[in-house]
């Protein structure tokens, strides 16, 4: 059976999260209170409009939908100044190496991803041109855990979704893949990511052994 592999950007491809944390981090303080890693777990994965939502749930406060739409311009800006300074440097261990595997098998893979800001990270670490398809914030209207990015992600591979490898680092990713009835692999703590089918605690996980164990 011909399986092909859906991989998220932020947290697996690149180690964007730690952008995206200082960005609503800085936000959060300028607002008046504290935002903590444990914090940032609730927001990965989640779409930007969503992750303002819950932080300012955590904060306590209320706003007008006018001053969200000022703080999501004003995180994202921030989000920009880091993302602009990437370089391929920022791929993620085992990456390469995991796609360059893909590419020698003859096996596709897309992107399906929540940020809208995709297709300038991958270019900014010169993997634009790799994927067969591309799915991301600008192409969804159901955030994960919504299964919608990847079930599109599987049509344009041209693959069924049973046959789809997900690789996420965020809950609401591994639930959206399990929805979209698709192997999930988790990155990241094992007690967070507890309903992924696999978990690798970081992406040198990705041996050619454990490759071959999911593709069979
Ligand atoms: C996801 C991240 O990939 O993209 C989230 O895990 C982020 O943290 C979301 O909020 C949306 O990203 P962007 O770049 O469109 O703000
Ligand atoms: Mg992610």
């Amino acid at each position: 059976k011909e399986k092909a592999f859906i991989f998220d950007l932020d947290g697996v491809i690149v180690d964007t999260a730690k952008y995206h944390f200082l960005a609503w981090r800085n936000l959060a303080n300028s607002l008046g209170f504290e935002f903590t890693e444990a914090h940032n777990e609730l927001l990965k994965g989640v779409s930007r409009v969503e992750s303002l939502e819950i932080l300012l749930k955590i904060g306590n406060v209320e706003l007008t939908d006018d001053e969200k739409q000022t703080l999501l311009v004003k995180k994202n800006t921030e989000y920009l100044q880091y993302v602009n300074k990437m370089t391929a440097d920022e791929i993620l261990p085992g990456i390469n190496e995991l796609l360059n595997f893909l590419d020698q098998n003859t096996i596709k893979y897309a992107l399906g991803s929540a940020s809208k800001n995709a297709p300038l990270i991958l270019e900014k670490v010169g993997l634009l041109n790799r994927f067969t398809a591309i799915v991301d914030g600008n192409d969804v209207s159901k955030a994960k855990p919504d299964p919608e990015v990847f079930l599109i992600g599987a049509q344009k591979l041209n693959t069924k979704p049973e046959d789809c490898i997900v690789v996420e680092d965020a809950i609401a990713g591994v639930e959206a893949a399990n929805a979209a009835n698709m192997l999930s692999i988790g990155i990241g703590d094992a007690e967070v990511l507890k309903e992924a089918d696999y978990i690798l605690s970081n992406t040198t996980g990705f041996t050619k052994d454990f490759i071959q164990k999911i593709l069979n």
